[in-house]
């Protein structure tokens, strides 16, 4: 395995992504991490990632420097490297050039990061510092126009560094650059693979779980029924899935997974129909914090009380990505904050004094994506886009009314249909309509109409922390928006939400 140190760069999970695709499993952890825990875990090389920080500013992130007693290769990455240099005796000072963007590397020193790859090539940078002096033993391998020394080693010890980002695309020779840290410095084996990580993590869940009883919250969602379908593996009818419907999905989605469910995964599943509850819980409600919370209680009182039928349950699986886990405790990067209010049953374990389980703690999204292909999950459930737990409540902008539902359901319905048949689902992050509670003039044959807006929103993203509004072609909106207008009675506009995350958020509410 690959350590990766976190200095805070917004491309820490990207690097972590590489080196999982180059075959290698790699876990992410802060500086803070104790010499004594590398040891136990054993690395077979250690990468720095870049940050915000500068290295001679005074509360600059620093990690233990016996990191580079540890006979174990380092490569570090633009801040990383800055680290490095400064640790072993170097100098970083601010660079009278900052250098963003792309640039031409020229490699003047051959080495094992290097190897079959050519003299010049574009990379990617994003550094306001440079180094100014060498540590010894240290000599530089590459430059820019702007930057002597873009690349330094010290190949007797397997220190590497390197300016620029090669975890980012636009470094196009970045992967095999990474992919030779990994296989001609560390001398890793390509053993990470999703058959490898199944049966390692069905062994384990048997071993922990013993005979004892299961839970599952299921959404429909890749994650969960991933998560059910590797527990599922391990300990058989010892699972109960739970699968709430809070009446809040879209059109025929809980009859569409119930049947997906019982069919195919021949999953021990419990059905709750709630929508009554959820819906009575939610009138003449519009704040959206108001509505999250009131739809994460009822959401616990429900499948507590279901929950409670299954005598002797100890564990709750839950689906929890990796994304989740470094996020809720990045030490300079992502603040704690963010811990997502979205985790529906975020306050069960404690409340039922259960167990977690969370198997795909370590998995990215596209990882739980291939990993539900392998193990035979449908192609429709593996490459469903994400849908909030609060569903539609929070896509109708204001009250939530069964009339309102079901106009939103109808309008939904419409746009999901053309995505798909443009061939846009699978390359958005997530597409869906918003009700808004607004009114607008229309004049529909020869009348007057006064009647609802709906805004559409297509997003085009990695994780869902930062996303771009998708550039969808004119003629789609078009049509999209001549469909909902014609078919959907109650809808006489459409608007395409052009925002971003940031300074936007995916949802409206
Ligand atoms: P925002 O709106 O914060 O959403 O940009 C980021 C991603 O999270 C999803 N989301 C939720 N998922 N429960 C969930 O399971 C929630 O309460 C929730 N709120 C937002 C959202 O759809 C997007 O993919």
């Amino acid at each position: 395995m690959i350590l990766i140190i976190d200095f805070g760069s917004q491309f820490n999970q990207l690097i972590a992504r590489r080196v999982r695709e180059c075959g290698v499993y790699c876990i992410i952890e802060p500086p803070t991490i104790p010499m004594d825990r590398i040891r136990e875990l054993d690395p077979k090389g250690i990468i720095l990632s870049g940050g915000p920080a500068s290295i001679y500013e005074k509360n600059s992130p620093r990690m233990d420097a016996a990191v580079f007693d540890l006979g174990i290769p380092v490569l570090g990455i633009c801040y990383g490297m800055h680290f490095m240099m400064d640790a072993l005796g170097g100098t970083v000072k601010p660079s009278p050039k900052r250098e963003y963007g792309f640039a031409e590397l020229l490699i003047s020193q051959p080495g094992p990061l290097f190897k079959s790859l050519p003299e010049r090539s574009q990379v990617w940078m994003s550094h306001g510092d440079e180094i100014a002096d060498l540590p010894p033993g240290f000599q530089a391998a590459a430059c820019t126009d702007n930057t002597l020394v873009a690349a330094a080693m010290d190949p007797a010890r397997n220190f590497f560094a390197l300016q620029f980002h090669p975890e980012v695309a636009h470094t196009r020779k970045g992967k095999p650059m990474l992919h030779n840290f990994l296989f001609e410095v560390c001398g890793c084996k390509r053993n990470w693979t999703m058959k490898a990580f199944t049966r390692r993590t069905v062994k384990e869940i048997a071993q922990a779980v013993g005979r004892d009883k299961v839970i599952l919250g299921l959404s429909g969602g890749v994650d969960s029924s991933v998560t059910a379908m590797l527990i599922h593996k391990a300990v058989g009818s010892q699972l109960t899935c739970i699968f709430v419907d809070n009446g809040l999905l879209r059109k025929d989605e809980a009859a569409k997974l119930k049947k997906v469910f019982k069919e195919h995964l021949q999953l021990n599943i419990r059905f709750v129909n709630a929508g009554r509850q959820f819906l009575k819980a939610l009138t003449q409600v519009s704040d959206p914090e108001k509505k999250r919370k009131i739809i994460g209680k009822v959401f616990m009182d429900v499948f507590e009380a279901e929950a409670n039928k299954i005598k002797g349950a100890k564990y709750l699986a839950q689906g929890t990505l990796y994304p989740d886990i470094i996020e809720s405790r990045s030490a300079f990067g992502g603040p704690t904050s963010v811990i997502k209010s979205h985790h529906n049953v975020g306050g069960l374990p404690k409340r039922m004094k259960l167990k977690l389980v969370e198997p795909l703690q370590y998995l990215f999204k596209d990882e739980v994506r291939k990993l539900g292909k392998q193990m035979g999950l449908s192609e429709d459930l593996v490459w469903r886009q994400p849908f909030p737990g609060p569903g539609l409540a929070i896509r109708i902008i204001g009250n939530v009314t069964t009339g309102r539902l079901k106009v939103l359901r109808e309008v939904d319905a419409v746009l999901l249909e053309e995505i798909r048949a443009a061939g846009y689902y699978r390359k958005l992050w997530q597409s869906f309509a918003v009700l808004l509670p607004l009114k607008s003039v229309g004049i529909m044959g020869d009348s007057r109409t006064y009647e609802n807006i709906v805004a559409i929103r297509a997003v085009t993203s990695k994780d869902a922390m930062t996303a771009d509004w998708a550039k969808l072609p004119h003629h789609l909106l078009g049509r999209i928006s001549n469909r909902i207008i014609n078919e959907v009675r109650g809808v006489n506009r459409v608007v395409y939400d052009i925002s971003s995350k940031p300074p936007s958020t995916i949802e409206w509410e």
